[in-house]
């Protein structure tokens, strides 16, 4: 009796130490910034207090037996011999189901917790595409960063143009892959951003060779400071050709496989290119100026510069784009000497 007195305080010390010591006050998770974060931080804490206990209970019977019940000098007996033992075989399968049913009915509330509907939800379109994030907000308006009011549900209906892609903010910690498709391959997540601040979105599921670059800026605001930053956006673009240029270049992600600074991504860098001759894929030279950009722009695989693969750049940009943004566009890439 002695011996199970012993191991009972040892698990236990044990269990405290790691579940306090190493497990919670460690700071393993990031910040805590949604609601749906808190829910998913208690399951969390409690898969943490049970890995810590049958560690605990592991590791304290081994050393306890290699200890205690060493071999001693001039003993070569064998241990005591023991055939099955019908109490402890259903104490250790009726313990361990209660634990599974248990974390399963835990985590089926934490689930409902995640995906609860609140009224009054902020409904915004998330557009993933090889390597760029686009945000479609309610009145038609398009942003590279994610703006979001503090405390309220935002529902994201999320799609691909291209291959699967993967939605996460660590700091909301829920995640959702994103699938290429018709409207039947939308994916929703809902999150409701419980601490002001800036966060990254970054892509979670390996998407091509600018996967580790696929970010976006994710600021959470003020009720007040989300208007205020919705009309900036909203403004349109008044001012000079190339700074709205350089605004829609940002919105759709171009600078993912085009360099501005002269280095060699999978697409032709644009420094300097507005001007300059270039051999095409069929020998032909031709002279980068305004039509040669809005074709490229517009048919993307008519006219490949030699080197290059074609297939790889989105063929919507005659969708996405009025003639007046590519214009601005050309002006911007003209303007990278
Ligand atoms: Cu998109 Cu990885």
């Amino acid at each position: 009796m002695g011996h199970f007195i012993i191991v009972g305080i040892l698990v236990a010390g044990s269990t405290y130490f790691l579940y306090t010591y190493v497990l919670t006050n460690a700071n393993l998770l990031p910040a805590q910034a949604s609601t749906q974060a808190a829910a998913i931080d208690k399951l969390f804490s409690l898969e943490w207090f049970f890995i810590s206990f049958f560690l605990s209970l592991i590791i304290v019977f081994i050393l306890y037996s290699v200890v205690v019940f060493r071999r001693r000098e001039g003993d070569d007996s064998d241990g005591k011999y023991m055939e099955g033992n019908p109490i402890l075989e259903v104490v250790w399968t009726l313990i361990p189901l209660g634990i599974v049913l248990y974390l399963a009915y835990v985590g089926s509330q934490g689930l409902g917790d995640v995906e609860r509907r609140r009224l009054g939800e902020l409904e915004i379109n998330v557009v993933a595409s090889q390597w760029n994030w686009r945000f479609e907000y309610p009145d038609g308006l398009v942003t590279n960063q994610l703006g979001l009011p503090e405390d309220r549900q935002v529902l994201l209906r999320m799609r691909s143009e291209d291959v699967i892609h993967s939605f996460w903010v660590p700091e909301f910690r829920v995640k959702q892959d994103i699938l290429p498709g018709d409207e039947s391959f939308v994916r929703e997540l809902r999150i409701t951003p419980t601490e002001l601040g800036d966060y990254k979105v970054r892509c979670a599921e390996l998407c091509g060779s600018q996967h580790y670059a696929m970010l976006a800026d994710v600021i959470v605001m003020t009720e007040n400071d989300y208007g205020l930053w919705l009309e900036e956006q909203a403004a349109g673009c008044d001012l000079d050709d190339v700074t709205c240029g350089e605004r829609w270049v940002n919105v759709n992600g171009c600078t993912a496989c085009h360099s501005l600074d002269g280095s060699d991504l999978v697409a032709p860098t644009w420094l300097g290119v507005y001007g300059a001759q270039e051999e095409l894929a069929d020998g032909s030279i031709i002279t980068v100026d305004d039509e040669y950009i809005r074709m490229s722009i517009l048919e993307p695989n008519t006219q490949i510069v030699d080197g290059y693969a074609d297939g790889l750049m989105p063929q919507n940009f005659g969708e996405l784009l009025d003639d007046e943004q590519i214009g601005q566009i050309i002006a911007f890439i003209a303007s990278l000497q």
